[in-house]
């Protein structure tokens, strides 16, 4: 089975380096027009350049078509005016991967407020406004695909990254609910974390990591996230040759009776409450005010102990 993208139109942000660059190329070479969207500047988002230009330049030597935009993602009305372009152009717009990402990486205690701000703009603010700019026309289409783009330190944090892990988990908070919204418009929309070698992680991984994580590896986890038969609302990871999936879990709720309902009840309940079995997934957050209800269903309903898991 080949997996297509002929006549769809794809929006990468980022693509003028790195992973966005392969996720472009990919995309193109399946056959979908791709507009190829960087601003060109440093890993820590200083400065500009062409680099959109050359991969345009790339997709068409191979036969492919591609426009190129050098707009920040920071920039709501520079987005509109991508999509729109987009839009002149071929028609539509059916894919975004919202791909863009800066570094400003320092410990919290040294990081500046404005070092925060920044990268949570880039990250989170900047796959919101392009995800905005393109919502609109993917309902009228009943047709969208989105992917974002975390990362583990989102997910599972690390050392002197606490701009970009905010900024990171809160894209897949973003996923969680416009993948509800965009249900019944036919849009999914997916979160991915990547391990790549690439300019953003040259000074971080040793050497045989950079090459063993290779940046096409992570092509085939991006494009399936935003082909036709694409899962909605999965956390994906990928890098080198390894491919998982990652969940936000909660546990059965533990009911506590009227008179364990102080700090000290709590406390003694913190074994059971913190246990890490029975998780699930919850596909919206409702169902964790429906998990609550059950355990108080299950008490209620019961001869009782003082407390119990539903
Ligand atoms: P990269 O630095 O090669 O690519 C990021 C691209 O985004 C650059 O070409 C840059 O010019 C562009 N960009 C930055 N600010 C922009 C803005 N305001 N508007 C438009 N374009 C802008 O790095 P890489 O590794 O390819 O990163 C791609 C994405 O993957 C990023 O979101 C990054 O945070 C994420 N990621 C990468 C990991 C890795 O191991 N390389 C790990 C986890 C996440």
């Amino acid at each position: 089975m080949t997996i297509s993208f002929k006549d769809k139109v794809a929006i990468v942000t980022g693509a003028g380096g790195g992973l966005g660059r392969e996720y472009a190329l990919e995309l193109a070479r399946r056959g979908a027009k791709v507009v190829v969207n960087d601003l060109g500047g440093a890993r820590d988002g200083t400065g500009h350049s062409d680099m959109a230009l050359q991969v345009v330049e790339e997709i068409e030597r191979a036969g492919g078509e591609a426009i190129s935009n050098g707009a920040s993602v920071t920039e709501f009305e520079q987005m509109q005016k991508m999509v729109a372009d987009a839009k002149q152009k071929w028609g539509g717009v059916h894919i975004l991967i919202n791909n863009a990402g800066v570094l400003r990486d320092k410990t919290f205690a040294k990081m500046e407020p404005k070092d925060f701000e920044f990268v949570v703009d880039v990250h989170l603010n900047g796959s919101a406004f392009a995800s905005k700019a393109v919502w609109e026309l993917m309902r009228e289409q009943a047709y969208g695909r989105i992917l974002m783009t975390a990362s583990s330190t989102g997910l599972f944090g690390n050392f002197g990254q606490a701009n970009y892990g905010a900024a990171k988990l809160g894209l897949a908070g973003l996923t969680k609910t416009l993948q509800l919204e965009g249900a019944k418009y036919g849009i999914k929309v997916n979160t991915l974390a990547p391990v790549a070698g690439t300019r953003m992680t040259e000074d971080l991984f040793p050497e045989q990591a950079y090459k063993l994580f290779a940046p096409e590896n992570v092509v085939p986890a991006a494009l399936y996230l935003v082909s036709e038969d694409a899962p909605t609302n999965a956390i994906v990871g990928a890098g080198g040759g390894g491919y998982h999936s990652a969940w936000v879990m909660m546990n059965d709720a533990v009911w506590l009776h009227d008179g364990e309902r102080t700090v000290e009840g709590f406390a003694a309940h913190w074994d059971e409450i913190s246990a890490q079995t029975n998780l699930r997934s919850p596909n919206s957050g409702s169902e964790q005010s429906a998990a609550i209800m059950t355990a108080m269903q299950k008490v209620t309903g019961g001869s009782g102990p003082t407390s119990a898991r539903g």
